[in-house]
């Protein structure tokens, strides 16, 4: 075989650049002037005689995802963990949560004092398993929570009929999902809430940021004065150069406001995104059959009623014996070397992740029940084999051209032509 691969020298197969991300549009730069030029800059500041730019964005933003209301936070996390307090989550809870996510999905549990029960993944979506879930329901469970992971939605249909059959909350973390849809309702909008993150690669993004969509009145007014260390917005009149935020004694809350220089490049952002998203996903389907043909590599398989899907990674596995044998580890550093982009592997499932071990919290450890907060007395093989042999593509190398989607078509193949020359 001749070439040589980019990682032992040779010649890449991609030089140009690719995608930034984050974007600006046309718009970016004169709306977060806007906001930097006014007197409010956060929604704890002084009534101007408009209201709020977070205002419009959770109106926005619900009517994007198809949920009643939105309540805007200043991160992924703190929606979970906002929606987690509001849905009155305690310590000695138990909230199962899938073995295979970012830390955050399930440290959020712990921070209510409640205990993360972690769940194997379904192979075909890498998205919580139903079967796994009704299997860890205990007399002490009260929720269970949904991850929509890298591209594919967790099956909701099986995982509500599961929350209505045994009484349990249902959280969908939807951080990774914006735009998704089942049966055509938004991904957020099918549990008790749905919590976004808008942190810097997400496909919504503010740098930081966080939305919680919900079509619970009584779940919403909490959610408002938990964020808001226990304001909420006033329902009297506004006076000018005063709060707008009534200060009320219903819930211990904390501050997790977004910004208005947040919320405006999320309004900003959220124009663009149905057409990004569908830049992405006609990449994806581009990928899906072109690496999908040579019977190595498998893609995710949706299921049925995910009918829009929407790419925060684009995933696809190697099969057993591929590439020669070499790890996705291994094939995402020739990729990165041929692509001049990053490619990296899943994340590391949470029974073993250097990020996650809830006893690490103050005073967890001498409690004699910390052993319930172990992350390794959880058994997850099928999270496991499948991180071990996925490759992830970040959404921005879905953005580019056509060349840019022949660029990883034309990589893939020639690691595989060239596969002896990977390192064992
Ligand atoms: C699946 C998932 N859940 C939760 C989060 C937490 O969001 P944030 O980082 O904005 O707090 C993230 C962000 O990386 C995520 O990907």
């Amino acid at each position: 075989m001749t070439g040589r691969l980019a990682l032992a020298g040779g010649a890449p197969v991609w030089s140009g650049d690719w995608p930034g991300w984050p974007q600006l549009g046309p718009h970016t730069a004169e709306r977060v002037a806007q906001v930097l030029n006014g007197e409010r800059w956060a929604i704890s500041g002084h009534w101007t005689g408009r209201p709020a730019i977070e205002v419009e964005l959770a109106e926005r933003f619900a009517e994007f995802v198809g949920a009643r209301w939105c309540v805007p936070v200043d991160h992924g996390s703190s929606a979970l963990i906002t929606g987690l307090h509001a849905l009155g989550i305690k310590p000695g809870d138990e909230v199962i949560v899938p073995g295979l996510t970012w830390v955050a999905s399930a440290s959020v549990v712990a921070r209510t004092g409640a205990i993360p029960v972690l769940v194997d993944v379904d192979p075909d979506t890498l998205c919580i398993d139903p079967q796994a879930v009704e299997a860890a329901i205990t007399p002490a469970t009260v929720a269970v929570m949904a991850v929509h992971l890298y591209s594919a939605m967790a099956d909701m249909d099986a995982l509500r009929a599961i929350a209505r059959r045994r009484s349990l909350a249902l959280v969908e973390d939807a951080a990774q999902a914006y735009g998704s849809t089942w049966n055509g309702a938004g991904a957020g909008s099918l549990g008790d809430f749905g919590a976004f993150s808008a942190q810097q690669g997400k496909t919504l993004t503010a740098g930081e940021g966080g939305l919680l969509v919900t079509s619970d009145p009584g779940l919403r007014e909490r959610a408002e004065m938990v964020r808001g260390d226990g304001r909420r917005y006033t329902l009297g009149p506004r006076e000018v150069g005063r709060p707008e935020l009534e200060e009320l004694s219903l819930v211990q809350g904390w501050n997790m406001h977004i910004s208005e220089v947040q919320s405006a490049l999320l309004l900003d952002g959220l124009e663009r995104l149905p057409e990004q998203n569908a830049c992405r996903a006609a990449a994806a389907e581009v990928l899906d059959k072109a690496l999908g043909a040579e019977g190595d590599l498998e893609p995710i398989k949706p299921y049925a009623a995910n009918d829009r899907r929407a790419y925060y990674h684009y995933a696809i596995r190697l099969r057993p014996g591929a590439f020669a044998g070499r790890s996705a580890a291994t094939v995402c550093r020739a990729l990165s070397a041929e692509l001049g982009f990053w490619v990296h592997t899943p994340y590391r499932p949470l029974n073993g992740h250097p990020l996650y071990d809830p006893r690490r919290l103050p005073g967890l450890a001498d409690q004699d029940f910390a052993w319930k907060f172990d992350p390794a007395r959880f058994e997850l093989p099928v999270a496991h084999r499948e991180a071990e042999r996925t490759v992830l593509l970040h959404h921005p190398m879905l953005l580019g051209s056509p060349g840019h989607t022949q660029a990883v078509v034309d990589a893939f193949d020639k690691i595989r032509r060239l596969a002896d020359q990977l390192p064992a």
